[in-house]
């Protein structure tokens, strides 16, 4: 007889929506510093990101999903840190999970090169994928009306776009649209 294999969900503690402490930010920043696909973020993104954060039961800081607000209907999820040692573990998906049972009704959009952050929307329910056609304009588009033209983030989408089209860069796009 086939079995599915149903992954538990991890157990700990998910915080409500809020800003990043100081304390999290000093554990996080170094980390991301040199994480393989994150460049890191200003002082003032830090201060601004909202973000639900996961700890363990005894205290141990796991990580964090944050979710942007683009207008009255979009939210970004993302970006998305899981320290090494708690990874492979279900805690994106996790996070992902709550991100969307508080944003019930809104529309959601994802965009993302990690590997693993790709299987956790891949076959999510209520979401299609963007072709890459779209997927570069929108995103290039939702990022600037997101930081009202910051040179440094458009900088960096310019470096972005262009390692995409010389690197076919495989970044993914998903989006769930808002109920009304
Ligand atoms: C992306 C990230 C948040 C995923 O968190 P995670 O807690 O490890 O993810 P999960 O344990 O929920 O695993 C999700 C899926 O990815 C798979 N996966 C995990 N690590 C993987 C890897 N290195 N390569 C391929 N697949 C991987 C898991 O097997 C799982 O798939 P499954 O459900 O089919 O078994 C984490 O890897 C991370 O923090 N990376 C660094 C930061 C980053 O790059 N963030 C994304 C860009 S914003």
């Amino acid at each position: 007889m086939m079995s599915v294999q149903m992954r538990e969900k991890p157990v700990g503690v998910i915080s409500k929506l809020r800003h990043l402490t100081r304390e999290e930010i000093a554990i996080l920043r170094p980390r991301i510093a040199i994480s393989e696909y994150m460049t890191g973020f200003s002082r003032r993104q830090w201060r601004r990101m909202k973000a639900i954060v996961a700890y363990t039961r005894d205290g141990k800081l796991i990580g964090f999903l944050a979710i942007i607000p683009i207008n009255r209907y979009w939210n970004e999820l993302g970006p998305v840190y899981i320290l090494d040692e708690f990874r492979g573990q279900g805690w994106g998906s996790r996070l992902v999970d709550e991100a969307e049972l508080l944003l019930v009704g809104k529309g959601i959009y994802v965009v993302s090169h990690n590997i693993a952050m790709q299987k956790i929307m891949e076959g999510r329910p209520g979401y299609r994928e963007l072709s890459s056609f779209w997927q570069l304009d929108l995103f290039i588009v939702i990022h600037i009306i997101r930081t009202r033209g910051e040179p440094e983030v458009i900088c960096m989408l310019l470096a972005k776009k262009v390692l995409e089209l010389t690197a076919q860069a495989s970044d993914r796009t998903w989006l769930r649209q808002p109920s009304t």
